[in-house]
């Protein structure tokens, strides 16, 4: 990749609202002087954002005002004046109904925010799972340097001499309370160890996969994914991004230099090899939107399909985010990738070298936990695209995290209309369900949950877990957390609130299940398939405002990034008209 620097100095962006003598520049100026900044910050410098998604209701954020600091005193040193502002902060563990559900708002807000601003470049500030997208996506859309740090990860969850995983654990713990192997009391101790440090989930669930997306992606320096939230190398690496996002302005580095085709594919080969989060699909999907590259659900399958994942961290594997940064973290992984030939080593990055001059001389300190590209986890640890006429638009299963004996499985279908149907009656013994059945679960795509919850793992029946089973089959148009683990396929599309065929789906039928073959099938004949189709009605909706209503006006499909229909594309950074 050859990228030509701008040439340096130049009048910048932030110059039509802070240079010149007019009463508007004085306006602007003088307003903010209010704020103690010396008069020759305005002298032409790069002005450089901090758009931080610090919220003391997104906890993995909590200390991003903190971190911001650190990025300050080096966009300082470098000669750029840094502002920092806040933006709508989609928290993964409290927001209702679900953190995706804002996704898109939230990267509306950092888009107009960019926009209509006098800003040249941006620091995102970003850890909790939909922060990292909704921020690349906004910045994506206005196109100015930009560049991610990331919060990073939690120190490892410590209870009775054992590593607790984030999310990972409390889904098996949930599920051995329900068979009767944990009490309750013990559960809620366990609580109290889980989440010990500031910091992103430290299992490699959808915060710590999109924290490595955007560093394969080239949006973070190298070595930004993996560096848990309290070691001081985090602080470092916050210093130096806001180094270097001074020298991004000077150059004019932008996301559309850096996200190009070639990083896209860097992104899905480093996310098999990583056994990273189904949620990854969706949001690079709607990224990739953002910047107008041409990226299809089928990319994921073609790419993926011959990556090993040979990173063993839970929910795919064994070890956490603390094991996996002393190892090397992801330099470690996209060298592996490197010489198996699965990397586009000129994929520019925003250092302003490409990520083969990043990773060179990388090493790995622990074979154990990134493993040899022969001894992976698994040989196929890619994303897997299925079809067929329960998923005509396409459904994903991560094979990584599934059961190898459930790969390829024929069973009678039990149906839960939506998620309360499902919470209803899951518990019921009188329940007619084995573990031969498959679990589908309707209703909880983009416009039916609305915001496609994480609750396409949907826990199995007490009665079975009781017999020893941990793992069956189950068929959602949801999404699944990243920490979560089993035989899941999820954003099954069309969705069943549009009528997609998941929609006439009834239990007792049988559905045909082939992951090497990439098929899905509801074994009824097409005549029927169409009939049901046909007098399938969608539910009321007493939704007709806010926010909600414009969700679920203007949602996409799960296949197509679940972006709003108008917000796909770059507008660019002009603004039109002076404030006045
Ligand atoms: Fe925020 Fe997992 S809940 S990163």
């Amino acid at each position: 990749m050859t990228f030509k620097p701008a040439e340096w100095p130049r009048k910048l962006r932030s110059q039509e609202w802070y240079g010149g003598t007019s009463r508007d520049n004085i306006y602007h100026r003088s307003w903010m002087k209010n704020q103690g900044l010396p008069a020759d910050l305005f002298d032409g410098r790069p002005v450089i954002g901090i758009c931080n998604t610090w919220s003391e209701l997104t906890p993995c954020n909590a200390h991003l005002r903190d971190l911001a600091e650190r990025v300050k005193h080096g966009i300082y040193e470098a000669g750029g004046l840094p502002l920092e502002f806040p933006v709508f902060s989609p928290g993964e563990s409290s927001l209702r109904p679900t953190a995706m559900m804002y996704r898109n708002m939230c990267a509306m807000d950092v888009e107009e925010a960019l926009r209509g601003n006098p800003l040249d470049g941006v620091v995102l500030m970003v850890g909790c799972d939909k922060t990292t997208p909704a921020l690349l996506m906004g910045a994506a859309s206005v196109d100015i340097p930009a560049i991610i740090v990331t919060g990073g990860p939690m120190l490892n969850g410590k209870w009775r001499g054992t590593d607790v995983g984030s999310g990972t654990a409390l889904w098996q713990m949930s599920e051995a309370v329900k068979s009767g192997d944990m009490t309750q009391d013990e559960f809620l101790e366990a609580e109290q160890s889980m989440s010990r440090s500031p910091g992103s989930c430290n299992t490699m669930g959808t915060a710590s996969t999109m924290a490595s997306m955007a560093e394969a992606l080239g949006m973070a320096l190298s070595g930004n994914a993996a560096i848990p939230a309290v070691d001081s190398r985090r602080r470092v690496m916050a210093h130096v991004t806001g180094r270097r996002i001074v020298d991004m302005v000077k150059d004019d580095l932008k996301p559309s230099d850096i996200m190009t085709r070639k990083a896209f594919e860097n992104a899905i080969r480093t996310n098999g090899a990583i056994g990273g989060s189904t949620n990854a699909v969706i949001h690079l999907l709607a990224i990739a939107g953002r910047v107008e590259v041409d990226l299809t659900l089928d990319d994921w399958d073609v790419l993926g399909r011959d990556i090993p994942t040979i990173v063993d961290l839970m929910p795919s594997g064994k070890y956490l985010m603390e094991e996996f940064f002393y190892a090397g973290g992801l330099p470690v992984v996209l060298k592996s990738l490197l010489d198996g030939g699965k990397l586009h080593g000129d994929a520019l990055t925003v250092s302003g070298r490409t990520i083969s001059e990043e990773i060179a001389g990388v090493r790995n300190w622990n074979d154990k936990v990134i493993l040899p590209m022969d001894k992976g986890l698994t040989q196929q640890g890619g994303i897997a695209v299925l079809r067929g006429n329960l998923a005509p638009n396409g459904a994903v299963i991560k094979p990584s995290a599934a059961s190898p004996h459930l790969m390829k499985h024929r069973g009678r279908a039990v149906v839960f209309e939506d998620i309360d149907d499902y919470k209803a009656r899951i518990n019921d013994d009188a329940l007619d369900i084995d573990e031969t059945c498959i679990m589908v679960l309707k209703n909880c795509g983009p416009r039916g949950y609305p915001g496609m919850a994480e609750v396409g793992n949907m826990g199995l029946p007490p009665k079975i877990l009781k017999k020893g089973i941990t793992d069956m089959i189950r068929i959602s148009d949801a999404r699944m957390s990243g920490t979560a683990y089993g035989t899941v396929i999820l954003h099954t599309a069309p969705e069943a609130a549009i009528g997609g065929p998941l929609a006439v789906v009834r239990s007792g039928d049988m559905i045909d299940l082939d992951v090497e073959a990439r098929y899905l099938h509801l074994d009824i004949s097409d005549q029927e398939l169409e009939k049901r189709l046909a007098e399938w009605q969608p539910a009321d909706t007493d939704v007709t405002g806010g926010y909600e209503y414009l969700f679920r006006t203007h949602v996409q499909g799960a296949d197509q990034g679940a972006d709003f229909d108008f917000l796909i594309g770059c507008r660019g950074k002009a603004v039109g008209r002076d404030s006045h």
